[in-house]
């Protein structure tokens, strides 16, 4: 899929409006322009309203960030897109996924329980205020 620079600036948009500036738009371009690139995108009424960017290195994926605007969760949005997401994974030759997720990020947590994922590690003080929770899922079934 080609996104033109309006889809670029309203992904952007849409990640600082969820995650609340954790990267920079230059760390956000750097990965979408990466060949190791995975983005999955959702529209809803027409607009982009949820994606899922991540990263495939051998046969590892790795799931970096995936929201879903606020207006439209807990309609099963996330649900599909990560369930994409691991499908378009597996075809590019991936065999497991891993993530790290807020340890208080109870919605993430039970949306990755419930994808498939299970704990696997935690980094303790990971991030400045939080711990990070590592989790896997095997994808090769
Ligand atoms: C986490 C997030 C992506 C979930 O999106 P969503 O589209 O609302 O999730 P879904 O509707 O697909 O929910 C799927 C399952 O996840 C779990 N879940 C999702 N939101 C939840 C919440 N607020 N509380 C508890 N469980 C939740 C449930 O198990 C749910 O299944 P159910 O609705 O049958 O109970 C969304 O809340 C979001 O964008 N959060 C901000 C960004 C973020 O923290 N991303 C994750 C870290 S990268």
């Amino acid at each position: 899929m080609i996104f033109s620079q309006e889809d670029i600036d309203k992904l952007f948009a849409l990640e600082q409006l969820c995650f609340g500036g954790d990267w920079t738009r230059e760390t956000f371009l750097r990965e979408l322009e990466s060949p190791l690139c995975c983005l999955e995108v959702t529209a809803c009424e027409g607009e982009i309203c949820a994606f899922a960017l991540g990263k495939l290195a051998a046969d590892e994926a790795e799931l970096y960030q995936i929201c879903v605007h606020p207006d439209f969760r807990r309609r099963g949005i996330a649900a599909e897109l990560l369930g994409r997401f691991l499908d378009s994974m597996k075809a590019r030759g991936a065999a497991v996924c891993f993530l790290e997720v807020r340890s208080r990020n109870a919605p993430a947590i039970a949306l990755y329980k419930s994808s498939g994922f299970e704990q696997i590690s935690v980094r303790r003080g990971y991030y400045s205020d939080d711990d990070a929770v590592i989790m896997r899922r095997n994808i090769t079934v």
